[in-house]
């Protein structure tokens, strides 16, 4: 053969690897134990889609409602009861086998120590009998890219991520209230975060101030509806600070300070009134920060993420306050607010990709740990 035949038979070769490579989809089943729901899906990376296969999520919520908040060890165990039937039913409903999983990504921290453990436990031990790979990954990268990837159709996300970078984050969950910006895929860097109580946390503490049932943010917001928000004028924390630092544990002493003075003879009117107007101060203080973020800087999207975003009345302030910076404002769809695996998948594929994959041996649990140094 000449060389030129030889030459050409090693470049088709090559094209044909590449294409294949292209071709093939990338499949990872996804863990997420970190508090109280325990999440196991699949999800699928194939050209630019991005699509869930199976999404199983079980929440303990009822069973922390009757101490008020999650006990780790409780939550633990629970996680320990169900995790096992779920990988099973998300492998059996995704219609794939384990033979074509390419990784388990699994959240590594942050969150509840003995709850984190029984998810990455159970990845080491499928990683290990399986003979596949683990990708670690940050429980606020989940939502981030549950963020990225969300609300252009259910289920199909279209990758039209890169051309959204950079973009700013702001997550609000029951244990985390941060800016992020994130420059390129992957890389993160906190603009400010709270520096006591977290947003969902104050929701929580609200809801129990007023006799509503555990996680309350959902009821909080439901009884703001029907309340009047300048019925009282509680403090809009932080607003006057030039850094980009959340604080709520002042406001939560001014509602309780409120709920006392009321004492027993609040009236349902009443506790309506406080709702809106607690509501409405986090929300302001939120959205001010945020607009104070975008100061100087080009971003091409928003991000709003985290089990608070589902509170429709900071998305639509939020919404509103894209719309006058003209800068797209991207949400997961309500489903993917609160704690899943779908959202760890969605990361993890980002982080397969660039290459984020470790051996069962590498991976454990890490209860603190920075975005920005994961
Ligand atoms: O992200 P997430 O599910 O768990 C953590 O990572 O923390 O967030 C849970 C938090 C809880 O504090 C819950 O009360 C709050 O999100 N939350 C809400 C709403 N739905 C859930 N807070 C305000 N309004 C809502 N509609
Ligand atoms: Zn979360």
């Amino acid at each position: 053969m000449s060389f030129c035949n030889s030459f050409f038979i090693a470049c088709l070769a090559i094209l044909w690897k590449y294409a294949c490579m292209a071709e093939k989809p990338i499949i990872l089943l996804a863990i997420e134990s970190s508090c109280d729901e325990t999440g196991v899906s699949v999800v699928r990376k194939e050209g630019d889609k991005v699509t869930t296969l199976s999404e199983l999520v079980t929440s303990q919520a009822s069973i922390h409602e009757a101490t008020g908040g999650v006990i780790p060890e409780v939550a633990a165990r629970e996680h320990l009861n169900v995790i096992g039937p779920m990988i099973a039913s998300a492998m059996q409903q995704s219609g794939y086998t384990q033979e074509d999983i390419d990784a388990i990504a699994v959240t590594v921290g942050p969150g509840l120590m003995p709850a984190l453990v029984v998810g990455v436990q159970a990845a080491r031990t499928l990683a290990f009998a399986w003979g596949k790979p683990i990708v670690p990954v940050h429980h606020i990268e989940g939502h981030i890219y549950s963020a990225l990837l969300g609300g252009v159709e259910p289920n199909s996300y279209k990758l039209t991520a890169k051309s959204l970078l950079p973009a700013l984050a702001l997550i609000v969950s029951g244990g985390h209230t941060m800016l992020i910006e994130i420059p390129t895929h992957l890389t993160y860097k906190i603009l400010g975060e709270t520096l006591d109580d977290a947003v969902g946390e104050v929701f929580d503490k609200v809801a129990r101030m007023l006799g509503l049932p555990y996680p309350g943010g959902v009821h909080v917001s439901r009884l703001a509806a029907e309340g009047n928000a300048k019925a009282f004028n509680f403090p809009r924390p932080m607003l006057n600070s030039k850094d980009l630092n959340f604080s709520y544990s002042g406001l939560k002493t001014a509602v309780l300070y409120q709920v006392q003075e009321l004492g027993e003879e609040m009236t349902e009117n009443q506790k309506a009134d406080i709702a809106a107007s607690f509501q409405a101060a986090v929300v302001d203080s939120l959205a001010k920060k945020l607009v104070q973020a975008t100061e100087g800087r080009e971003y091409k999207a928003i991000l709003l993420a985290g089990g608070v975003a589902a509170n429709q009345a900071l998305q639509s302030r939020i919404q509103k306050e894209a719309d006058t910076l003209q800068i797209p404002l991207l949400l997961a769809p309500a489903t993917l607010c609160g704690d899943n695996a779908t959202m760890i998948g969605q990361a993890g594929i980002f982080a397969y990709e660039a290459g984020r994959i470790k051996s069962w041996r590498e991976v454990d649990a890490i209860a603190r740990v920075s975005i920005e140094n994961f």
